[in-house]
């Protein structure tokens, strides 16, 4: 089974990707990881993300794989582990326009499906129901207030260290949020077939099991 989550900055996909992943021993993959770590190469090695030639020619060099440690999910880029490091507002500021990018997308997008093809799966992202997985068993399409979401995300960047404004968070959800939605590869949408969960007012566990109740019942 391929269940494929998408929506906004923020707004929990990763907090229930990952839960919905443990309750039923599938695997998770955190598609937005992927383009944080291409962003960090490129930013790391100069290369300027309006310079569509020159990314192109380093994508070979980027290799990207997840491991667990400790019971979590490292993204590890050309065997260093960069997990905390694609976490930076830098990196938050840059990664919409490296995901804007269509050689970048075809790349990643090539890896996600041949995992998906040996592993149940749940996926998390911005076009993983309709892009990466069109045929996904179980699609959900994710959103909450604006001011929840930089709440959220407010805390947890603080929580890992970084010195960051609660304005900041949020100029930067809305900006992501704009050119992820008017890209022209793959913009962010609703797939016709996935089932909306407004997360505002919902904890992580009333978000875990609205979600199982939509996969048990498309199960059925
Ligand atoms: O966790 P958060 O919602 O802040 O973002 P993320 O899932 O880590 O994704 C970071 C960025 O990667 C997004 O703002 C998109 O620009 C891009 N992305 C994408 O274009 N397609 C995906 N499938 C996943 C992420």
């Amino acid at each position: 089974l391929i269940v494929a989550i998408d929506g906004y900055a923020a707004c929990g996909k990763s907090t229930l990707a990952k839960a919905l992943a443990k309750a039923l021993d599938y695997r998770y993959i955190d598609s937005g990881a992927m383009y944080r770590a291409v962003t960090y190469f490129l930013l790391k090695n100069s290369i300027p993300l309006d310079d569509e030639p020159a990314v192109e020619s380093v994508l070979k060099d980027i290799h990207i794989e997840f491991e667990r440690i400790d019971g979590n999910n490292h993204t590890i880029l050309n065997g260093e582990d960069i997990e905390e490091a694609i976490r930076s507002q830098r990196i938050n500021q840059h990664v919409s326009l490296t995901a804007a990018i269509p050689s970048v997308r075809k790349k990643l997008v090539e890896q996600q499906q041949r995992i998906g093809q040996r592993n149940n799966l749940v996926m998390d992202g911005r076009d993983i129901g309709t892009v990466v997985f069109p045929h996904a068993d179980v699609k959900i399409f994710m959103n909450a207030d604006l001011d929840v979401r930089t709440r959220r995300r407010y805390l947890e960047l603080t929580g890992l260290g970084f010195d960051i404004s609660m304005d900041e968070v949020k100029r930067n959800l809305i900006e992501r949020d704009r050119i992820d939605t008017t890209r022209e590869d793959s913009p962010l949408i609703k797939a016709p077939d996935a089932v909306e969960i407004d997360t505002s007012g919902l904890s992580p566990e009333e978000q875990l099991n609205t979600a199982i109740k939509i996969i048990n019942r498309i199960r059925e």
